[in-house]
């Protein structure tokens, strides 16, 4: 890897509107799915992708690799296998996140031990390492002026992104990353309340109606959803759609987004992972 700094920065308190770059990259985190025609300088990339690596991983395992893919022709095809997203073909590079056991396996089996690790919480464990490095990957580029936006569109086809990635055996696509130089701002998204996602010292529900209305209130004002609703037909082949846009908010996309049956598109992913070598027991 490519150290730039060993030093931890100092602790120097905190006062609320300090200069903080890291916090304010965060804080101004927007997908981005429309790219300018313009590359990745190769020093870039290789920052996105030490800062991809300084990320924390389970025990230091490191379960996680990742595909640069900067060809093209294999971008068009990522594409088509994502069902068409042509932020994936536009982008100047994809970044494919892999869960990888191939090397815990290589190294239980040149010391001929037994690998114990063909359990469901290996596939966890895998999928948090290769997510975590993804987000800091993400991060990274956001602060040096790019776009981004993951691509979960990875798990569509799994046989068809590992035969074109070439993944071996003990290795599947957890996600994909594109990233770009922008040609669209959507601006910030807002989340759900506080107070519905947040409690202290005890699980509580208690805001999940009233924050629910409030924030179906904020998005139906963005006007995200005008001309892009989930379609109800594909919930409820013979339904209607007659709600008026005053009533279509976050709970109604999510709710037919959560019963549409393309939810199904993915349920054989368990026989796929099985035949990847990674236990679902
Ligand atoms: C695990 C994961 C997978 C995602 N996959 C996709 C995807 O395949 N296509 C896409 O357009 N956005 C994808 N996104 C981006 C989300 O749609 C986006 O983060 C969310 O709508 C919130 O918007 P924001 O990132 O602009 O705040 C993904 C995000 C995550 C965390």
């Amino acid at each position: 890897m490519n150290e730039t700094t060993t030093e931890r920065p100092p602790f120097r308190g905190f006062a609320p509107g300090d200069d903080n770059p890291v916090l304010e990259t965060l804080l101004a985190h927007r997908s981005t799915r429309s790219y300018k025609d313009v590359s990745l300088p190769e020093a870039a990339l290789e920052q996105i992708l030490d800062a991809a690596q300084r990320a924390p991983t389970s025990s230091n395992l490191q379960s996680y690799s990742i595909v640069v893919v900067d060809d093209q022709g294999l971008r068009d095809q990522m594409c088509i296998l994502g069902g068409n997203q042509k932020f994936v073909a536009e982008c100047a590079v994809l970044l494919v996140f892999c869960s990888d056991i191939t090397r815990h396996i290589h190294v239980c089996r040149e010391r001929d031990y037994t690998y114990r690790g063909d359990q469901i919480n290996t596939l966890f464990v895998t999928h948090g390492d290769a997510i975590l490095a993804c987000q800091n990957a993400s991060i990274a580029a956001q602060s040096m002026g790019f776009g981004t936006c993951m691509m979960g569109n990875v798990r569509n086809d799994p046989p068809g992104v590992s035969d074109l990635l070439g993944l071996p055996r003990y290795v599947f696509a957890s996600i994909g990353l594109a990233i770009g130089v922008a040609n669209e701002d959507m601006g910030l998204k807002p989340r759900l309340p506080r107070r519905v996602m947040v409690s202290r010292n005890r699980y509580s529900d208690r805001h999940l109606k009233d924050g629910l209305a409030e924030y179906d209130e904020t998005m139906r004002r963005t006007g995200l959803y005008d001309g892009r609703r989930e379609p109800l037909n594909d919930v409820a082949p013979d339904a209607q759609d007659s709600i008026p846009d005053e009533a279509y908010g976050w709970c109604e996309h999510a709710a037919r987004r959560l019963g549409g049956f393309n939810q199904l598109q993915r349920r054989n992913f368990g026989e796929f992972l099985e035949s990847k070598g990674f236990s679902r027991r």
